[in-house]
């Protein structure tokens, strides 16, 4: 078979009207328990189907996954248009975040990106250079050589100082106290193997009230906060140019404080663990492959000597740009996105309406043999500039696509290039936890055991 034929799309409708092959064997079978006992399990499945359109049935929802690339292309960027973040996302996150970036639509979305963007300017971002390399280095300091480390956590704390320091420039020891406790609650909330993801909040279970309670501390945080901010403004009339200033300088009108608190509640969710587990993967893989993080220290020694790592370094160092691209290929934090058509598509042949929920899953499409060699392997030096041009687009998109893009992706490759680098220099990881690591699929990508390493000091 020649390259092309293997790379082109695989079954689609053979006469017109043909339904999508659907996972299991009876047709419109519920999928819920399945999809309640192994959530991954269930991707899987669906990989192995040769089909690149793919139709379930979940908790009344009827669903389709797409996973070939151009097919990404099509509902993130060319037709973007006609496609919303749809119903599943809104029902289990929007009484949360509604009101955030994420899950706006329309004009509003538009208004409030806009008003995002400059904290997000490159220049802007170079300027938390500094607080990323000098946190890291305080997590660094609490390590002696030979610890075992728990990463998550670690990296969990690491992350959310950082994001806390350069985007609110608010103290996260006070703030974390009250947001840990409520995103444990949506992460738990947001586990399809969870059966308290199906259950309407307004029922009072215990994981619901959980919920409640956790949000009614983070909210009487948020309010002292905002407080302190206004009265900073007014008295000093100095303006700051983080996200939480920015927010606070629109009318009243476009940013009230349910608003407000959906705003802040999205940047600390989207943020913080997504980063973390992004620095988690990369230590286990490192830990598990000795050679490859030999080579990174080489690199890391050759360009920066034993000082820590600065943005501008980071143009000097390709190995570990690899290293960063190809962890985020193997374990994409966001594992899937969702869509909703907002009028009748027609998708890979197929005929979809407006019920359907799409899943646009990461975690498939960047396992592909067809766009990868040995695509379980980790193997960064497979990003070669010639392999790049060759790949087609969207076959890697762990930042997303279009409009909706991740507005935090170049924080956040920044933020994971500067922390490994600065946390290399110190220490050689060994691996306690090995591969295979069973995974969650919550709101990210996550491991459902504590993922160890031991640490070496250089
Ligand atoms: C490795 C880390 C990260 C990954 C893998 C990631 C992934 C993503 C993806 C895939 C989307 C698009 C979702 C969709 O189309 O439905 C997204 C959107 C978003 N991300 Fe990230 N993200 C990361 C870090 C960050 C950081 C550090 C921030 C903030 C500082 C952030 C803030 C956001 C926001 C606000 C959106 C919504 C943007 C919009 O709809 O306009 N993310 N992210």
């Amino acid at each position: 078979m020649s390259p092309e034929q293997v790379r082109s799309t695989r079954r689609g409708p053979t006469t017109p009207g043909d339904r999508p092959p659907r996972l299991g064997r009876i047709p419109l079978l519920d999928n819920t328990l399945s999809m309640l006992r192994d959530p991954l399990g269930f991707y899987d499945r669906v990989g192995a189907m040769d089909a690149d359109v793919v139709g379930y049935n979940v908790a009344g929802t009827t669903g389709y996954f797409l996973t070939h690339p151009d097919l990404v292309e099509e509902v993130l960027v060319t037709n973007e248009g006609d496609y919303e973040k749809g119903r599943l996302l809104r029902d289990t996150l929007g009484e949360f975040i509604g009101k955030g970036l994420f899950l706006l639509e329309g004009e509003e979305w538009q208004r409030q990106r806009t008003a995002l963007q400059p904290a997000f300017y490159r220049e802007r971002i170079a300027t938390y250079g500094e607080t990323m390399t000098d946190f890291t280095a305080e997590t660094a300091a609490g390590w002696d050589d030979g610890d075992r480390v728990d990463l998550l956590p670690e990296m969990q704390s690491l992350t959310l100082r950082i994001l806390g320091k350069t985007l609110l420039d608010i103290d996260v020891e006070r703030t974390a106290a009250t947001l840990e406790p409520l995103l444990d609650a949506l992460r738990t909330r947001t586990d399809p193997s969870s059966l308290s993801a199906y259950v309407p909040l307004g029922v009072p279970t215990p994981s619901n009230r959980r919920i409640k309670r956790t949000r009614a501390a983070f909210e009487a945080t948020l309010d002292e906060v905002i407080a302190e901010r206004r009265a900073e403004a007014t008295e000093t009339r100095e303006a700051r140019d983080d996200v939480l200033s920015l927010l606070l300088s629109l009318d009243e009108e476009t940013m009230d404080r349910e608003r407000l608190g959906h705003q802040l509640l999205t940047f600390l969710v989207a943020g913080h663990d997504t980063t973390a587990l992004t620095l988690t993967y990369a230590w286990f893989l490192l830990g598990n492959h000795p050679e490859r993080q030999r080579r990174l220290r080489e690199e890391l020694d050759e360009t920066l000597g034993r000082s820590d790592p600065t943005p501008a370094d980071l143009f000097e160092l390709p190995y570990l740009d690899s290293v960063l691209t190809e962890v985020l290929r193997l374990y994409p934090p966001a594992f899937t996105t969702f869509r909703q058509p907002t009028r009748p598509v027609t998708l890979g042949g197929y005929d979809i309406g407006t019920d359907a929920q799409l899943t646009i899953p990461q975690w498939l499409v960047h396992r592909d043999e067809r766009w990868y060699d040995a695509p379980d392997a980790f193997r960064p030096e497979r990003w070669t500039d010639e392999f790049e041009a060759d790949l087609p687009d969207y076959a890697y998109y762990p930042f997303g696509g279009g409009p909706r893009h991740c507005i935090g992706m170049r924080f956040a490759r920044m933020e994971a290039k500067l922390a490994i680098a600065t946390l290399a220099q110190r220490f050689r990881f060994e691996a306690v936890t090995e591969p295979p690591l069973d995974l969650a699929m919550r709101i990210t990508l996550s491991p459902t055991d504590p993922v160890r390493a031991r640490v070496r000091e250089r």
